[in-house]
């Protein structure tokens, strides 16, 4: 006999990333019924590919909304997209949440031009859509800087950034998904901006390893604009965790 097809309300592509695992976690807390798409067999997650399109259709039939928290960084961001958004033009139109980068329209990066495209795909799609620009994660900004760290001496650029923990990016993706389409959702920052040589003194306190942090201009337009707050959201500070309390938390869990 088939399986039961149990009907579930969100669906989350990308449950199995950084962002997307923290998205399940959330709204599961908050009692919501939740699908997982993923390349990979494992528990409680559908498979599929938003690449080929195999097993989408499954993954997206009978819900009512998804969070897109599924990414590609090798050239197919759109590609994906437009996976998703065939198979919910045919599944009851579900309110589709995409989640972009702050500065996407102002960085020159291969990655930010991808996504703004995906972001006029989904705003174009005549789907309920809505568009959640986040600044980088926590995660993403100790890899660059635990990277030079190793080095005898920590060259780091003259940039600032605003991390931001994934828990408080999944807050708001989890009120957004199950709330109206919202179209252009205003821009989630972290709670500090910090230079790049704060961000490489912190990690350095969390390491125990105290290096000398040598601050440098890098040239290029991607550095200018980096350099020039692109990715910055300074009106909106609205995660809580921030950058030294994500690295403590590490640190407890070995
Ligand atoms: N990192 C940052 O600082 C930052 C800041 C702001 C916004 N964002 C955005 O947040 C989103 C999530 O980022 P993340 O760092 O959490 O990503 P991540 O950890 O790298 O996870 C990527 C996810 O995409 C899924 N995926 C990739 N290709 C797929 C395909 N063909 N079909 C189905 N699933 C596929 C993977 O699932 P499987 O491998 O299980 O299939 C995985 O769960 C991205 O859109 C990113 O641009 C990131």
């Amino acid at each position: 006999m088939a399986p039961e097809v149990v009907d579930v309300r969100i669906l989350v592509t990308g449950g199995t990333g950084q962002l997307g695992s923290a998205v399940v976690a959330r709204l599961r807390a908050a009692g919501e019924e939740v699908r997982v798409v993923s390349r990979r067999a494992g528990p409680d997650v559908v498979r599929g590919d938003l690449r080929t399109g195999r097993g989408i259709d499954s993954a997206v039939a009978g819900v009512d909304a998804v969070v897109h928290c599924a990414t590609d960084y090798f050239g197919r961001e759109t590609q994906l997209a437009r996976t998703l958004i065939e198979a919910a033009r045919w599944a009851g139109t579900p309110h589709l949440v995409y989640v972009s980068i702050v500065g996407v329209d102002r960085v020159p990066l291969g990655y930010y031009r991808a996504k703004l495209e995906t972001e006029q795909l989904f705003a174009d799609s005549g789907l309920p859509a809505t568009i959640q620009r986040a600044t980088q994660f926590h995660g993403l900004v100790r890899g660059i800087i635990a990277g030079a760290a190793r080095l005898p001496v920590v060259p780091v650029p003259r940039i600032s950034f605003q991390p931001v923990d994934v828990r408080d990016v999944a807050r708001r993706l989890a009120e957004l998904a199950t709330a109206d389409p919202a179209g252009r959702a205003p821009d989630f920052g972290g709670p500090e901006i910090l230079t790049a040589a704060e961000l490489a003194e912190a990690v350095g306190e969390a390491t125990g390893r105290h290096r000398r942090i040598v601050p440098l201009k890098v040239p290029g337009e991607t550095f200018r604009a980096y350099a020039g707050g692109g990715h910055l959201a300074p009106e909106h500070r609205d995660g809580e965790i921030t950058f030294r309390e994500y690295l403590a938390e590490r640190a407890d869990h070995g």
